[in-house]
């Protein structure tokens, strides 16, 4: 793992995109987000890519997305709520940079995500529970885990940067203790 790149995953509307501008305006470096890449190498938006070429074809961009951004560092990637679902995605993000679950809980994100058809995989509450559910294990693998409800962007932004310097100076915090800490909050 590398700590001259982090990237954000989490479920729809846990705030990646947010949290990602604001980490990179700290430190400095750019911001990409997976969705927008998405969009510009497809030429269509994410509900015209869903709605014309289904799921599958969305993630075969989504995965050629990834590849592309494996190169870069100095960079803060928003993920999609699914790229890091895919086994292929996680294993390539977890070697290339420092990873981080902007953890939501899903009453929060039910209440956050609007049921507008602007998120393909979210028409309805259930479907996004049983998604949600599925999901975790996978999210969970990241390196570390935020009590993103808990805090503000600035102050998991604030987190993540310190996190950063303890993984540079070669004593990185397991994500037990790393959580304990921002508990403490
Ligand atoms: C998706 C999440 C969305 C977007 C697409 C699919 C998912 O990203 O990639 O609608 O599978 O959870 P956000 O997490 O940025 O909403």
């Amino acid at each position: 793992m590398r700590a001259d790149k982090v990237y954000l995953v989490g479920f729809m509307g846990a705030g990646k995109t947010s949290l990602a501008r604001e980490l990179g305006r700290r430190l400095g470096w750019k911001v990409e987000d997976v969705d927008d890449r998405i969009e510009s190498r497809d030429g269509r938006s994410i509900r015209e890519i869903f709605a014309q070429s289904g799921e599958t074809h969305f993630r075969m961009i989504e995965r050629l997305v990834v590849r592309d951004l494996l190169p870069l560092r100095q960079v803060v990637v928003a993920t999609g709520g699914g790229t890091f679902a895919d086994a292929d995605n996680r294993a390539a993000i977890m070697a290339d940079g420092a990873v981080a679950w902007v953890d939501v809980p899903l009453q929060v994100l039910l209440d956050r995500i609007p049921l507008d058809g602007s998120r393909p995989l979210a028409p309805n509450r259930t479907q996004m529970e049983q998604l949600y559910l599925l999901r975790l294990p996978a999210y969970a693998q990241a390196h570390v885990r935020l009590d993103a409800a808990r805090l503000s962007v600035g102050e998991l932004a604030d987190v993540i940067i310190e996190w950063l310097g303890r993984t540079e100076m070669g004593t990185e915090m397991g994500s037990d203790l790393f959580f304990s800490r921002v508990r403490e909050k």
